[in-house]
């Protein structure tokens, strides 16, 4: 199993496997791996010759810093878990100052209107962070495709609205046995806070069921009461939006596809949902 620290040693290495041709896989990450993590690179490995995996915490995606530095980390462990996954793998785990050389500086960026809501609105610059890293990645792994979860929607059209010249594949939001959403972030819940937590994906289940036969209106306040019936859970947002604007409406057009999303606080750790509605 190959791991590269440094952009210049596995540039030179990937552009050797190039050079045969061989297409290449890339599934950037934060590290911290679940199965979540590991069915994308299972997609990307049944598509490509070559896969690659990067690990990086990057600094400019948090809004604060307690976030940063709480985000679980465990390079070792995700290590092994790659490796008992594929050894054919290959992982860039770069420091901060091989990716960001001078400053820790995000790119400005136009995303036409796709950050304004529900993340963009509440993590400010969180995007510009996420497009800054994905484009900087990008440039050094030089992939034919790279695969990202549903789970983070709004990020997958963000990066899917930047012109890269490489497939941008969405993998579908996999989920524990009573629905939650397989997240990073999950290691930091109790048991009993992760059977709480399933109550976010019910809840958004429960606006599916009904999208139909209830006002939005209605739906989104029904469910913003029950999930905040429970002591451990503060709803940040829940919206439904049309999928390719991003924008949260109450007027349903039959022709449009809707996702609706939520964001809400467990034991104080910030876990995000979405799901397609029609
Ligand atoms: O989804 C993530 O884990 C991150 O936002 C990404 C795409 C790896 C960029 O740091």
């Amino acid at each position: 199993m190959k791991i590269f620290f440094k952009k210049s040693e596995i540039t030179e290495y990937l552009d050797e496997l190039k050079a045969s041709s061989a297409s290449i896989g890339f599934v950037p990450t934060m590290g911290a791996l679940h199965s979540g993590h590991l069915s994308l690179i299972k997609q990307c490995l049944k598509n490509n010759k070559v896969s690659v995996v990067s690990i990086f915490v990057n600094p400019t995606q948090f809004n604060n810093t307690s976030d940063l530095i709480n985000y679980p980390k465990d390079l070792k462990k995700d290590i092994e878990l790659l490796e008992n996954l594929s050894k054919k793998i290959i992982i860039f785990s770069p420091e901060a100052k091989e990716i960001y050389t001078d400053k820790e500086l995000t790119n400005k960026y136009d995303f036409n209107g796709l950050d304004k809501f529900m993340e963009g609105k509440f993590r400010n610059n969180h995007f510009e962070g996420v497009a800054t890293i994905v484009e900087l990645l990008l440039k050094i792994i030089k992939p034919n495709s790279a695969y990202f979860g549903e789970k983070d929607f709004q990020q997958l059209a963000i990066i899917r609205s930047l012109k890269t010249n490489v497939n941008i594949v969405g993998c579908p939001t996999l989920r524990d046995i009573n629905g939650l959403a397989l997240s990073s972030r999950n290691i930091k819940l109790s048991v009993k806070s992760k059977t709480v937590a399933s109550n976010i994906f019910k809840n958004l289940n429960f606006i599916k069921s009904n999208f139909h036969k209830s006002s939005i209106e209605n739906l989104i306040s029904t469910a913003t009461n029950n999930i905040n019936s429970f002591d451990q859970m503060n709803l940040e947002y829940l919206e439904i939006a049309e999928e390719n604007k991003l924008v949260p409406t109450n007027v349903i057009k039959s022709e449009k596809k809707y996702r609706a999303f939520a964001s809400v606080f467990v034991d104080g750790i910030r876990l995000i949902d979405n799901i397609a509605l029609n």
